[in-house]
């Protein structure tokens, strides 16, 4: 399933003799001479008749081949932040193979740029994510203007998108030194993905370019060009070339079922879009934050596999979306930036980790390999056959952001289980336990983790879910440390288990694996296992690890594990209105936000933030 893997190239920086930047790769300009922001305007902004079309709209969605330096996303972001009748919302999808990292381009953005694009530039800048293939969600305008960059190459990255698209921006280098950003196919896809009544333009007036577009499915025709060219292409979509797709808005308040992480998050994601939502959870007696209370801290660190496999992509996806979803939040409740060091069991694995990197060509500031040297020099860590250090790594406190997510305005919470769901009419009859009515909804999400299978068990849908009903409880706890202070990192180390940096002077360590377990509760056999594995990662005797034990502590949970260890978010095929979110597995924090912004992305007619095949990974099954 894993897509053949290919190391992203970051774009040089070089300048031709007017002063321009240009492309030594394709040998050709990055914009026109007389301006990249003039240009923009003209071509792009007047080609597709905007601010006008997107006025009186919820959304607009614009599409660009060729992020570059960013001049045209600039200038869209500043038309629309000055024009008083603006879309509520702008969404913005580019594709770049060759990204600029952070640092060349604000040399080469920076300067020349009017005084009134620098503050949107430098918001840019600051938001700039890692050069690593895929798709990067920022977000700007308390969340109102958000920019999906799909790094990697258009041919292979337009398929991945999942996005209905009002406007087009054809940018790239000229057809005959970069032919696949006009290529037929990268056009069926842009047609695949545009609204009725969506537009193109570019700046290029190529015969085999307009043929291309009109085949198909657009009806092109010429407009005055910019600066030196006479000529630049306008084109709108053919009538009836697509049927844009019925709207899966919500109609009224979102029920969402259970309100562990996984419904939190989802819940926090919706309310952020406006819409409302109701969660139930019985746990809801004891606090919004029952279903992880005394869970003093828990990892969110990425995954890196040889090929960048499906986990691993997903992996990186979710820790980024929780790092920036959850920095607006209080801030006990925002995720702790420490790293990770996951130490090597010894020097094969140490090798073949080694091997991993080198073939990724990550960027070390996000991934990079340590040895032995390195690691007891910066860690005091005697011993080791060296790891890798993932810089993004980071703990968070359960309590306070399940209490944040689940208490945001818009987002209501009722003490109550869910006993039965059912069709009714166009919704969803949602019942207690004994069979009174809790609500009635067009859209339902249920995000109760193990007890789904249950839920959705006597409904015609179960038929359709084998993942679900394969879903397996694995019980677990994590053991409290008082470690001594030459002993405490400021870091995650991990191996086959980990240990979190010191929380009021306690660490978190796990964890265990207990896949037949009637109960879920913290026990010494349990501390013994966590012991052992501490005793393993310090590098000090077990007996010297028990007396650190802080009064036999810790906390105790199940988690829901389906095939693969994916998780399962997306609608129920056969169930309009009926999603599903559940089979976290061991990395509830990596999943919460990113499913979150999945479901409320779909919800609100808003580019998806993960790549299509992706999403068909995880789509419930
Ligand atoms: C020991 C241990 C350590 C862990 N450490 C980490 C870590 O460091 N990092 C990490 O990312 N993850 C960690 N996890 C995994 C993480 O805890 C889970 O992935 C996460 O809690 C799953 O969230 P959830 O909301 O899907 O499920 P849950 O937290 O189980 O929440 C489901 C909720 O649904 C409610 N519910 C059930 N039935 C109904 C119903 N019929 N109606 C209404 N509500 C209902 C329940 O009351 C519950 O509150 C750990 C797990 C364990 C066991
Ligand atoms: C003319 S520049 C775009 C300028 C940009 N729109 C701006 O406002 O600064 C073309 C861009 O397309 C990118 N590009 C070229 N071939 C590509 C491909 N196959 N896939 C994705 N991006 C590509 C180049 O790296 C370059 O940044």
């Amino acid at each position: 399933m894993a897509i053949s893997f290919e190391p992203l190239v970051a774009a040089g920086v070089a300048f031709d003799e007017a002063g321009t930047p240009i492309s030594t790769r394709y040998g050709d300009v990055y914009h026109a001479r007389m301006g990249a922001l003039a240009q923009a305007g003209h071509v792009f902004l007047k080609g597709n008749q905007l601010p006008a079309r997107w006025q009186g709209c919820a959304a607009f969605t614009v599409c660009e081949t060729g992020f570059g330096l960013g001049h045209n996303f600039l200038a869209l972001w500043q038309a629309w932040r000055s024009d008083p009748q603006r879309s509520k919302r702008l969404h913005v999808v580019s594709f770049e193979a060759h990204p600029f990292s952070k640092e060349d381009m604000a040399k080469v953005l920076l300067p020349g740029l009017p005084a009134l694009f620098l503050p949107l530039a430098r918001k840019l800048l600051a938001a700039w994510p890692a050069l690593l293939p895929g798709l990067h969600r920022l977000e700007f305008e308390d969340a109102n203007v958000t920019l999906t960059l799909a790094f990697g190459q258009v041919e292979k990255l337009a398929r991945q998108i999942d996005a209905c698209v009002d406007a087009y921006f054809l940018d790239g280098f000229a057809p005959r030194k970069n032919p696949e950003m006009w290529s037929p196919r990268l056009f069926g896809q842009l047609v695949r993905m545009a609204r009725t009544g969506a537009t193109a333009a570019s700046w290029c007036c190529a015969g085999s370019v307009r043929r291309a577009l009109g085949e198909a499915g657009f009806l092109v025709s010429k407009a005055p060009g910019f600066g030196d060219k006479r000529e630049m292409t306008v084109a709108v979509l053919r009538p009836g070339v697509r049927r844009d797709a019925a709207a899966v808005g919500p109609d009224g308040t979102v029920v969402i079922v259970g309100g562990g992480l996984a419904g939190a998050g989802i819940a926090y994601a919706l309310a952020l879009r406006g819409h409302a939502a109701m969660v139930f959870d019985p746990a809801f007696e004891r606090g919004l934050d029952a279903s992880h209370r005394g869970h003093r801290a828990a990892a969110l660190t990425p995954l890196i596999s040889r090929d960048d496999d499906i986990r691993a992509r997903l992996s990186r996806a979710g820790v980024f979306r929780a790092m920036q979803r959850w920095q607006a939040l209080p801030e006990a409740a925002r995720p702790v930036h420490c790293g990770t060091l996951e130490l090597a069991a010894d020097a094969q694995e140490a090798r073949e980790r080694r091997i991993t990197l080198t073939r990724l060509s990550f960027p070390e500031d996000w991934v990079a390999w340590m040895d032995a040297d390195d690691v007891s020099r910066r860690f005091r860590l005697a011993k080791s056959a060296g790891g890798v250090f993932f810089a993004d790594g980071q703990w968070v406190r359960p309590e306070p952001l399940l209490r944040a997510l689940l208490g945001a305005p818009g987002v209501a919470c009722r003490a109550a289980q869910v006993g039965s769901l059912e069709r009714s009419g166009p919704g969803w009859l949602l019942r207690d336990i004994c069979g009174r009515k809790l609500a009635l909804a067009s859209t339902v999400i249920v995000a109760n983790a193990l007890a789904a299978k249950d839920l959705l068990a006597p409904t015609p849908y179960a038929a359709h879910l084998p993942g679900l009903a394969g879903m397996q409880a694995v019980a677990g706890q994590v053991s409290y440390f008082d470690l001594p202070a030459s002993l405490r990192q400021d870091l995650i180390l991990a191996a086959q288990g980990y240990c979190l940096p010191a929380v009021d002077g306690v660490s978190v360590v796990g964890g265990t694996y207990a896949a037949q377990a009637v109960r879920s509760e913290v026990t010494r056999q349990g501390h013994e296992a966590v012991i052992d594995k501490l005793s393993v990662l310090l590098r000090v005797p077990a007996a010297d690890v028990r007396y650190w034990l802080h009064e036999s502590q810790g906390w105790a949970g199940w988690r829901a594990v389906a095939t693969g260890r994916l998780p399962l978010i997306g609608p129920v095929a056969q169930a309009p209105g009926l999603w599903l979110a559940c089979a976290y597995g061991s990395r509830g924090l990596t999943w919460s936000a990113l499913a979150g912004d999945i479901i409320a992305a779909r919800l609100s007619d808003e580019p998806a933030p993960l790549e299509r095949d992706l999403l068909r990974a995880i789509a419930p099954r």
